[in-house]
């Protein structure tokens, strides 16, 4: 695991844009994952700035998300699918059948999962897979004692995300199901960057990082991953044990001439 503590939220977000772009730089059709919530949406404003004023371009990037709300169609102001063309995708040269949702608004949402699941085999592959952690350890929609070799499924919302993700919209019912991405499904990807920003991030960060593998922290599969890069704040880093040798990581990369790969 790569672990990066900087200074500011900005920061976080500037890293994993610097991540993503390098990727789409050495590999236009890149195939990302991407998350939605709070915590990125200061990547995407990055990546919306990087498209306009670097060039950097999204042309043949190719998009998946994690999950979406079981029971809200894409135009449906509360769902993901809305949610990701406000914030990237509309303001992007992105082209639109390129950018691959759930559909939380399937008749048969098992048939939908299963689908996904072989939409992303038959695509090749995640490149990069973009993860926020909630405040319970859950990835995606993954809520605590998720399999660890979950794939794409329906899950019942936890009542701490239920409470986090509060929609608060008079008009309609708010789903307590979705349609998520598996651990092991996002394990599948080829790279990982996890970001947390705040406080209230704190603890599931270091049981995520630190705490043993399992199932009540759905976030500790990334120790799994061989290619992981964890990118926090100050405020989300606070309860972890391991700071002293983060930094010490750190000062001994600046050391190092840049190589061709990450070390
Ligand atoms: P947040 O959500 O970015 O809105 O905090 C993270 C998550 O639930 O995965």
């Amino acid at each position: 695991m790569d672990v990066w503590i900087l200074e500011s939220a900005h920061a976080v977000a500037v890293k994993a844009a610097d991540i993503c772009g390098e990727l789409i730089q050495r590999k236009p059709d890149a195939r990302l994952g991407l998350a939605t919530g709070a915590t990125p949406q200061a990547l995407y404003a990055e990546l919306i700035r990087r498209n306009r004023q670097d060039h950097l371009s999204f042309a043949h990037v190719e998009t998946f998300n994690l999950d979406e709300y079981l029971g809200i169609g894409p135009d449906h102001p509360q769902s993901f699918h809305r949610a990701m063309r406000d914030s990237l995708f509309a303001e992007v040269d992105i082209d639109p059948a390129n950018t691959h949702l759930l559909r939380g608004d399937s008749s048969d949402p098992v048939a939908e999962a299963r689908a996904y699941e072989a939409l992303i085999k038959r695509r090749g592959g995640i490149d990069l897979q973009i993860l926020g952690i909630g405040r319970n350890g859950h990835i995606g929609f993954n809520e605590p004692g998720s399999s660890l070799g979950s794939r794409t499924r329906v899950k019942t919302l936890a009542r701490a995300t239920l409470r986090d993700n509060q929609l608060g919209h008079p008009d309609f019912e708010e789903p307590i199901m979705a349609i998520t991405m598996g651990i092991g499904t996002i394990l599948d990807a080829r790279a990982l960057v996890v970001l947390a920003t705040g406080a209230a991030k704190a603890k599931a960060v270091a049981a995520a990082l630190e705490g043993p593998l399992a199932a009540i922290c759905p976030a500790s599969a990334i120790q799994l991953h061989p290619d992981a890069t964890v990118v926090l704040d100050p405020e989300a880093a606070a309860d972890l044990r391991l700071t002293d040798y983060y930094e010490l990581v750190d000062q001994a990369r600046r050391r190092l001439p840049r190589t061709s790969g990450r070390i």
